[in-house]
């Protein structure tokens, strides 16, 4: 295959974002927007992939070091325009020959296909360009692009150059290109800052390139989302809910019952089992897998964990834990990071777990708290018990052998163990490890006093 290197085009600022921080760094399904064309050029197996930064550069490397690990970065210092952007990879690209992808920080949804459709055709053509141009209903914001009567293209003009019969061209520029390397270079000096922005805009390389009778073409996509560029908010929000929908299509193309994909939110990078139903309002991070038959939300928050085969998972948080099969959870509980819940096992209402493991076939019903936890098989914890792990400077642990029944309202003072097969009473404060097979009873005792009411009314 012909070599291909790519150009993510990303330093600017983003100005009508109203924000902070770099347009490129807000988040999109979970992760900073360029995510998604760095994805995209990994995908598409290019070796050489640039991307350019300089809008709070620093802070852009630092949030997309993780998943961008063979990346150059380029700084442009100066945000002087597109065709500057591109001039400033120009020394990491000197002796290459072949095709340069450019890609938008901004155009987030552009998909594998389509891209990978543009350079087989910009191969096939031997066009020194290939634009990537939709027609859209509303073209307010987009370079248009100029065709002559025999409709080839004749260049690009920006929304704020345009003449008023052009304003109503409705075939706009995308911001993706493939280049011939060569002739991408050779020209981009050539582009100046004549124009009502006063910038170095790359869409004045179409022009060049035919005034040197190079060939430029174009291909289309039908999906118009795909080439949205996000420029606002408004345009973010679009984004977001396109790729948590396109990636619920995936999930039920593979066997996966979304009741509602609209109000369904799935990262990338998650697995679900065939035959899982996902409820509404449901969000799933990266990372997560969810094996078969599962019942997941409504009201649900899976972040980074693995849930086994027929588990439920209702109204309640998991987090970087793992749950085994045939276990329920929830309504409102929430499992938090490091913990291990086995299978069979069943944690109902108001229960917070934090970094406890969780053997096969306990029941941890109604509010209750267990942290740095570790319960053997078959552990009854009843309702409204509370470890006391914490002693203001160290985490202590608590364990429970197989079989304990833990009455209701216990406070576990830890450390402390409590041995197989052994009993707790109702409203103990339990402070000494209890030894297997036995009752720890450790609360006053009940003392009633007679008539102590008719002689309260008679004072
Ligand atoms: C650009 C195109 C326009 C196209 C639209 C599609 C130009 C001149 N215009 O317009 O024809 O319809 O994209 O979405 O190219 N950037 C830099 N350095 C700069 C300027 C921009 O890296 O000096 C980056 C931005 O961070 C952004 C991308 O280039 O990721 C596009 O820039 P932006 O200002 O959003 O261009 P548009 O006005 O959307
Ligand atoms: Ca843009």
């Amino acid at each position: 295959m012909e070599s291909i290197s790519s150009i993510i085009l990303a330093a600017g600022q983003g100005t009508r974002m109203n924000s902070a921080f770099p347009k490129v760094l807000h988040q999109l399904a979970g992760k900073p927007m360029l995510y998604y064309p760095i994805e995209l050029t990994r995908k598409l197996n290019i070796k050489k992939r640039l991307l350019v930064i300089g809008f709070q550069a620093e802070k852009v490397k630092k949030n997309t070091s993780c998943f961008a690990n063979d990346i150059i970065y380029v700084y442009q210092e100066r945000q002087l325009g597109t065709a500057h952007a591109v001039l400033q990879a120009k020394p990491y690209l000197a002796d290459f020959e072949g095709t340069i992808l450019i890609l938008s920080g901004d155009v987030p949804l552009l998909r594998y296909a389509t891209t990978k459709r543009m350079l087989s055709h910009h191969k096939k053509s031997s066009s020194a360009c290939t634009l990537l141009t939709v027609d859209i209903e509303n073209p307010e914001g987009y370079g248009r692009i100029i065709r002559d009567c025999q409709k080839k293209i004749t260049g690009i003009i920006e929304q704020c150059d345009l003449s008023e019969d052009q304003n109503a061209i409705t075939e706009i520029n995308t911001g993706i290109y493939c280049f011939n390397a060569r002739e991408l270079f050779s020209s981009l000096a050539e582009v100046n800052q004549e124009n009502n922005q006063q910038e170095y805009y790359l869409t004045d390389i179409i022009k060049i390139f035919i005034d040197k009778g190079l060939l430029v073409t174009s291909i289309t996509t039908q999906d118009k989302k795909e080439i949205s560029g996000v420029n606002s908010r408004i345009d973010l929000a679009r984004a977001n809910k396109e790729i948590y929908l396109r990636n619920a299509i995936d999930h039920m193309a593979k066997g996966v019952t979304i009741i509602d994909p609209e109000n369904t939110y799935i990262e990338d990078n998650v697995k679900i089992g065939r035959d899982t139903v996902v409820y509404p309002s449901t969000i799933i991070t990266d990372g997560t897998e969810i094996a078969e038959k599962c019942q997941i939300g409504p009201y649900s928050h899976i972040v980074s964990s693995f849930i086994g085969t027929e588990t439920k998972v209702y109204s309640s948080v998991v987090e970087n834990s793992i749950v085994g099969k045939y276990t329920s959870i929830g309504p409102y509980s929430h499992i938090r990071p490091k913990s291990e819940i086995g299978d069979q096992v069943k944690i109902g209402n108001y229960v917070e777990i934090k970094k406890s493991n969780i053997e096969d076939g306990c029941k941890i019903g109604h509010l209750t708290y267990l942290g740095d936890a570790s319960l053997d098989k078959n552990v009854n914890i009843g309702a409204g018990t509370i470890t006391c792990n914490y002693d203001g400077k160290n985490k202590n642990t608590t364990t429970i052998e197989e079989n304990v029944f833990i009455g209701s309202n216990n406070s576990l003072v830890a450390p402390v163990k409590i041995g197989k097969n052994s009993y707790t009473a109702a409203g103990s404060t339990i402070t000494q490890d209890v030894p297997q097979e036995n009752l720890a009873v450790a609360r006053a005792r009940q003392k009633n006093i007679a008539n102590w009411a008719k002689n309260k009314t008679k004072k």
